[in-house]
């Protein structure tokens, strides 16, 4: 810790930062937990897949009648854990009304770590329907940023067909407190021909490879995953062996010394799984690199090592443990999660490098979705924001303390925020949900 970090966290210094605005912020819900409070569910139209969903994770809720322009909305209990707004029939501009009204009491209502969860459709049909299917998106970011204490509210696109089934692992992951830092976001849930129940365990048994498993991240990775019942094999560099081994100790998986550039890195795991007569359930390409540098000061070697580690060699290893004829690889139903930023999305000063590495895995799983749907293999990455590791404790203080504020949440997230949101990624319950990339960035102000 600098000087000026320990003179900020003084007494005297957490007393001249609340009187400049920067009050502590609140702690979050975490883990496998739902909110405290009543859970209401705002059913607008013939609207039911919310009401049926909520069955599927047998959550009692209170369905509050909404015949429009109503700012007391009768059937909310004293203390609102969470409001469901099923928008999955609002086709018009005059619809809209009912989310305001179910939505303008409960946020005022709504407990710390409580949370706005709107189902609607993708943007589709006449020019009407696809505004206002913009317009709740608006709705959705806005509500984020004016929610306290920890709240927060996310939108899911429900495709047509998609059932209950389908879109309950996604409920119960953004209801629940592994979904802390995700904020103001936006993804789809589809139909999966079969899908799994939910499960408190959904990982018993399978096999996850992460790699950059010794650290930061990647061990919080490799102990969520665990936690939820996966056999880890955790990939580290050779140099890292030591805090790699005690990673794989604590959470009872296998250690593989592995470069993920060397040419021969997909084979070494899969030759390591199908030793073990098994193949592959998951693959959490974690490992990632940073060379900051202004373009004006980016060389070629600066270049090269970022697009190898975060880019080009996941792709390569994917080539191999994708092959259906290697032993070894990827399952059928199994997972590919990438790992993101938002640097790459929205674009960082002094990381082109960095940010064309990770925009560029964004790029790959879309590419990569569809053509894996006939083997039930989905491919998704996360994009964490300002997340407190080694990575980030490297920015100076001053920058690091803009940072990781400059988000919904007023805070850094946590490893396990992003671990938690590959767990949900990598349930056979959600089947339905690939070729998406979900912020874990507590709504980042940088493009958000
Ligand atoms: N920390 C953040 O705020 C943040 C934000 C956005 C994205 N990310 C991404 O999350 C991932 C993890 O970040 P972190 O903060 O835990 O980083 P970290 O530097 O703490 O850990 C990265 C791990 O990857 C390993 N690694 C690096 N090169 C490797 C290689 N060639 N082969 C095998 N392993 C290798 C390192 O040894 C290290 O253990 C990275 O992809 C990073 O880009 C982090």
């Amino acid at each position: 810790m600098s000087v000026l970090e320990k003179a900020f966290h003084s007494p005297v210094g957490r007393k001249v930062a609340a009187r400049a605005g920067l009050a502590e912020p609140p702690v979050l819900r975490r883990g496998r937990t739902y909110p405290g409070g009543a859970l209401v569910l705002a059913q607008i139209g013939e609207a039911t897949l919310g009401a049926r969903t909520l069955d599927v994770l047998g959550r009692p809720y209170e369905a509050p009648v909404l015949d429009g322009g109503e700012d007391v909305t009768p059937g909310y209990g004293d203390r609102i854990g969470a409001v469901v707004i099923d928008a999955t029939e609002v086709t018009r501009i005059d619809q809209l009304e009912h989310v305001r009204a179910v939505l303008r009491p409960a946020v005022r209502g709504l407990e710390g770590s409580g949370r706005v969860v709107i189902l609607a459709r993708p943007a589709g049909g006449d020019w009407e329907q696809r505004a206002v299917a913009r317009a709740l998106d608006g709705i959705d970011r806005t509500v984020a940023k004016e929610l306290r204490r920890g709240a927060t509210s996310n939108l899911v696109r429900v495709e047509e067909g998609a059932t209950p089934a389908d879109v309950a692992s996604t409920l119960e992951f953004l209801l629940q407190g592994r979904s802390a830092f995700v904020d103001g976001q936006t993804w789809a849930v589809g139909h999966a021909p079969s899908v799994a129940g939910i499960s408190e365990r959904p990982l018993d048994g399978r096999i996850v490879v992460v790699t950059g498993a010794a650290r930061g991240i990647g061990a919080a990775i490799a102990r969520t995953l665990a936690r939820d019942g996966a056999e880890i094999v955790a990939v580290d560099v050779p140099a890292a062996g030591e805090s790699l081994a005690a990673v794989a100790n604590e959470v009872g998986g296998t250690a593989l010394q592995l470069d993920i550039t060397a040419p021969d890195a997909g084979a070494r795991i899969a030759g390591l799984v199908a030793s073990r007569g098994a193949r592959i359930h998951g693959v959490v390409h974690n490992a990632g690199i940073t060379r900051d540098k202004m373009l004006a000061n980016t060389d070629q070697s600066r270049w090269a090592s970022v697009l190898q580690v975060n880019l080009a060699a996941q792709m390569r290893m994917n080539e191999v443990l994708l092959d259906p004829a290697v032993d070894g690889g990827v399952a059928e139903g199994g997972r590919i999660v990438g790992i993101a930023s938002t640097s790459g999305l929205a674009g960082n000063k002094g990381q082109t490098n960095y940010a064309a590495s990770k925009a560029g895995v964004a790029g790959l799983v879309e590419a990569m979705a569809p053509d894996l749907a006939s083997r039930a293999i989905t491919a998704n990455a996360v994009a964490p924001g300002f997340i407190e590791t080694d990575m980030t404790a490297k920015i100076p203080f001053v920058q690091r303390e803009v940072f990781r504020r400059s988000n919904s949440l007023s805070q850094g997230g946590s490893p396990v925020d992003v671990a938690e949101t590959i767990g949900y990624l990598l349930d056979p319950a959600s089947q339905g949900v690939t070729g998406q990339v979900i912020r874990v960035c507590g709504q980042n102000l940088v493009g958000a």
